[in-house]
C-alpha cells in the first residue's frame, strides 16, 4: 500500500550516563556492559521530563520536517510501554500540549510498539482525515530497579516519531506474532513496580524471532532479505543485531546501529534509529527500509518499507 514517511523525530533526554557513571553506584563494568551488550552510554530522564514531553518532541520534529501543523493530523498512535499515568492515555497528554484534538490512543507491544503502531497507522491512513502520526516513547527508568544491575545498565528513555501520508513510498510487507508462554521471561511481576528479565532466555529466542519475523515480512513482498538496503533493527543488544543480520544476509553497512549511545529505549529504539539514519543521509527513495522489533511477551512485528 502507498505510505510516505515525510517526517521524522526524535527527543532525547538531557541527561547522559555513561558506563563509568554506573561502575561508580553498581557493581558493574565499562568492559562488561560493551562486550555483552554494546552500550557505552544511555539518556535518562530528569524529573522534569516525562512520556507525555518526548512524546511532544518528537512528533513536534516529525510534524516540522513534515511541514504539518498539529491541527492537520487526523489520528495519533502512541506506543509506550511506560505511560504517565494508567487512565488518560499518554497520547491525551500530548495531544493536549501540541493543541492536537483528533482520535488517539496508546498501544503497548513493549518493544514491538513502533512497528506494530506504523502498521497500525498505515492500515488507519486511506480513510484517516490527515496524516497519521505515529511515536515510540518510554520512560523506562520509572520501571527500573536501579540496584538491579542486569536490567539497569540496559534500558533507558526517549522518543522517535514518524508522519505518515500517501506518497511515493509503499508499506510492501509486514508481519507480528506473540508468544505469550514465553511472558515471564521478561515481565514487571504480578503486583510489582520494576523490570524483572531473565535475559539470557530472551537472548536464546531473540534471533530467531527477528530472522523468522523479517523474513516472513520480506517473503510476503516477493523480497529476499538480502537484497534489503538499510536494516533498522530493536536496538536491544548488538550481538543480537549482528546475529540477526548474518543469518538475513545483511551485511553491518547496511545495519543501523545506535544502541552504543542510546541504550534500550523499547518502544523508541526503532523509530530514533530510523530518524539517526534519515538524518545521516542513509535513506533514499526507492530503498528497500526493514523495520524489526521483538520485546517483552514475547511479542515481535517487522515491516518493509519502499522508502519514499
Ligand atoms: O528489549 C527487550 C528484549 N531484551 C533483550 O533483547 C535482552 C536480551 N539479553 C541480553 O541482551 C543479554 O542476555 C544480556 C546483555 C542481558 C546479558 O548478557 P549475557 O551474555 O546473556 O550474560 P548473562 O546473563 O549470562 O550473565 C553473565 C554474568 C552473570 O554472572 P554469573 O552468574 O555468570 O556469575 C551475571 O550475574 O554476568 C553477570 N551480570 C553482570 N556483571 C556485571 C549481569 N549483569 C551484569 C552487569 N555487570 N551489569
Amino acid at each position: 500500500m502507498s505510505l510516505a514517511l515525510t517526517g521524522l523525530g526524535v527527543a532525547a533526554p538531557e541527561r547522559v550516563v555513561t558506563n563509568a557513571d554506573l561502575e561508580a553506584v553498581l557493581d558493574t563494568s565499562d568492559e562488561w556492559i560493551r562486550s555483552r551488550s554494546g552500550i557505552r552510554e544511555r539518556r535518562w530522564a530528569g524529573p522534569h521530563e516525562s512520556t507525555a514531553s518526548f512524546a511532544v518532541e518528537a512528533v513536534a520534529n516529525a510534524l516540522k520536517a513534515a511541514g504539518r501543523t498539529p491541527d492537520e493530523v487526523g489520528f495519533l498512535v502512541l506506543a509506550t510501554c511506560t505511560p504517565d499515568q494508567l487512565l488518560p492515555h499518554t497520547a491525551a497528554a500530548a495531544a493536549d500540549a501540541l493543541g492536537m484534538r483528533c482520535g488517539s490512543f496508546d498501544l503497548h507491544a513493549a518493544c514491538a510498539g513502533f512497528v506494530t503502531a506504523l502498521v497500525t497507522g498505515a492500515g488507519l491512513l486511506p480513510t484517516s482525515p490527515g496524516p497519521v502520526v505515529v511515536v515510540g516513547v518510554e520512560r523506562l527508568t520509572q520501571i527500573l530497579d536501579h540496584e538491579d544491575r542486569t536490567t539497569a545498565v540496559l534500558f533507558a528513555d526517549g522518543a522517535g516519531a514518524a508522519v505518515l501520508e500517501a506518497g511515493d513510498g509503499a508499506l510492501l510487507g509486514w508481519d507480528a506474532g506473540t508468544d505469550g508462554s514465553l511472558r515471564p521471561f521478561l515481565e514487571i511481576p504480578p503486583g510489582g513496580q520494576h523490570i524483572h528479565m531473565d535475559g539470557g532466555e530472551v537472548f536464546r529466542r531473540a534471533v530467531r524471532i527477528v530472522v523468522d519475523s523479517a523474513g516472513a515480512a520480506c517473503a510476503r513482498a516477493g523480497i529476499a532479505a538480502a537484497d534489503v538496503d538499510v536494516f533498522v533493527p530493536h536496538q536491544a543488544n548488538t550481538r543480537i543485531i549482528e546475529a540477526a543480520a548474518s543469518r538475513l544476509g545483511i551485511p553491518a553497512e547496511r545495519t543501523v546501529v545506535n544502541l552504543d549511545r542510546w541504550g534500550n529505549t523499547s518502544a523508541a529504539s526503532i523509530a530514533i534509529a530510523l530518524a539517526e539514519a534519515e538524518a545521516a543521509g542513509r535513506l533514499h527513495a526507492g530503498d528497500r527500509v526493514l523495520l524489526s522489533g521483538f520485546g517483552a511477551g514475547m511479542t515481535w512485528a517487522s515491516a518493509l518499507l519502499r522508502w519514499a
